[in-house]
C-alpha cells in the first residue's frame, strides 16, 4: 500500500530511540500497519501482528472508506506465529490467548481515535510480556488548536477537513454545539452544517480527551514504568486561552499530542 511514512518513522525511530529497538521481538501495532519492509525489514521484528477498526475508516470516510486495507480476519480469529498479519477490530477485543505474548507494542496516531483509552492500555497491558514495552502516541489531540480532526466533509466541490477547517482554530472548544451551527449556519447550508457537527461533537471517529485524562489512564493501567510524552503544538493567545480556561478548567491546551510509553 502507498502510505506517506514521514511521521510514522519519526515516531518508531522515537521509540528505538527510547526504549530499545525491534529486533528479535514479537510486536502488537494498534490503529494502522507500518509496511511489512519497515517492521520485518528496516527494524527486523521476529513477527509483526496489526489490530485496526475498520468502523473508524467507514464512519469517518464513507462505505468505501480506506479502501486499500485488506486484513487477514477479524481480530477474535487472530493467530500467532505468522511473520505480519493485519487483524480488523478493536485492540479491546485481542483474544486472551494472546495475554503475555508480545514484546513491544507500537502504535502512531491511533490513540486520540479510541474511544476507550483506559480498556485499549488495558488490552495492551494484558497483551505485553512483563518487561515489555510500548510506546503510543496520540496526534493531534481533542485539546490542541485542529483536534477535532475533522474527515473530508465536501461543499460546493470544496474539501474541508482539519486541514483545510470550516471555522477558527480552537473554535471546537470554544463553541458549543448550538454556538457552532450559528456559526456554520451563516456560511454552509444545514445538511453541510449538520455533517461538520456530527463529526465534532457527536461521532465516535475522535475521543474527545484531554491531556490530563491520558495521563491519568497511563497513571492507572498498571504498567511498573510509564511516562507521558507531550509533542509541542500551537500556543493559545491569551484571550483564546482565558476563554478555555473558563470553559474547561486550566488543562494543557498547547499539547499537539501525547506519547504514551514505558515497560510493563
Ligand atoms: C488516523 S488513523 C492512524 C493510522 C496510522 N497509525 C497512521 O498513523 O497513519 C487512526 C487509526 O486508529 C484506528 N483505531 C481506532 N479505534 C481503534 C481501536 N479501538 N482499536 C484499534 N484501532 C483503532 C483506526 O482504524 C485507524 O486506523
Amino acid at each position: 500500500m502507498t502510505q506517506d511514512l514521514s511521521y510514522h518513522l519519526h515516531h518508531i525511530d522515537a521509540a528505538v530511540r527510547l526504549l530499545g529497538g525491534f529486533e528479535g521481538c514479537r510486536v502488537l501495532e494498534i490503529g494502522g500497519r507500518l509496511p511489512r519492509e519497515v517492521g520485518l525489514g528496516t527494524y527486523k521484528a521476529a513477527e509483526w501482528l496489526c489490530v485496526d477498526f475498520p468502523g473508524y475508516w467507514h464512519e469517518a470516510y464513507g462505505a468505501s472508506g480506506h479502501p486499500e486495507v485488506a486484513y487477514d480476519g477479524p481480530v477474535e480469529s487472530a493467530v500467532s506465529g505468522l511473520a505480519w498479519s493485519s487483524w480488523a477490530g478493536s485492540v479491546l477485543d485481542l483474544p486472551q490467548r494472546f495475554d503475555g505474548y508480545f514484546d513491544f507494542a507500537f502504535s502512531t496516531c491511533a490513540f486520540e481515535h479510541i474511544a476507550d483509552v483506559k480498556g485499549a492500555l488495558s488490552a495492551i497491558h494484558r497483551g505485553l510480556k512483563d518487561g515489555g514495552r510500548f510506546f503510543l502516541s496520540a496526534m493531534a489531540i481533542w485539546p490542541s488548536s485542529f483536534g477535532h480532526h475533522l474527515p473530508p466533509v465536501f461543499h460546493d466541490g470544496i474539501e474541508l477537513s482539519y486541514a483545510n477547517p470550516p471555522f477558527p482554530v480552537w473554535s471546537h472548544l470554544l463553541q458549543d454545539r448550538e454556538g457552532m451551527a450559528a456559526l456554520l449556519e451563516q456560511t454552509y447550508p444545514r445538511e453541510v452544517a449538520e455533517r461538520i457537527l456530527h463529526f465534532v461533537y457527536d461521532s465516535p471517529h475522535i475521543n474527545r480527551q484531554f491531556v490530563e485524562d491520558y495521563a491519568e489512564a497511563l497513571e492507572n493501567a498498571g504498567f511498573s514504568e510509564s511516562r507521558l510524552g507531550h509533542v509541542e503544538g500551537e500556543e493559545p493567545s491569551a484571550d483564546i486561552l482565558s476563554r478555555l480556561v473558563e470553559r474547561w478548567g486550566p488543562r494543557r491546551y498547547s499539547d499537539l499530542g501525547v506519547v504514551m510509553l514505558g515497560h510493563k
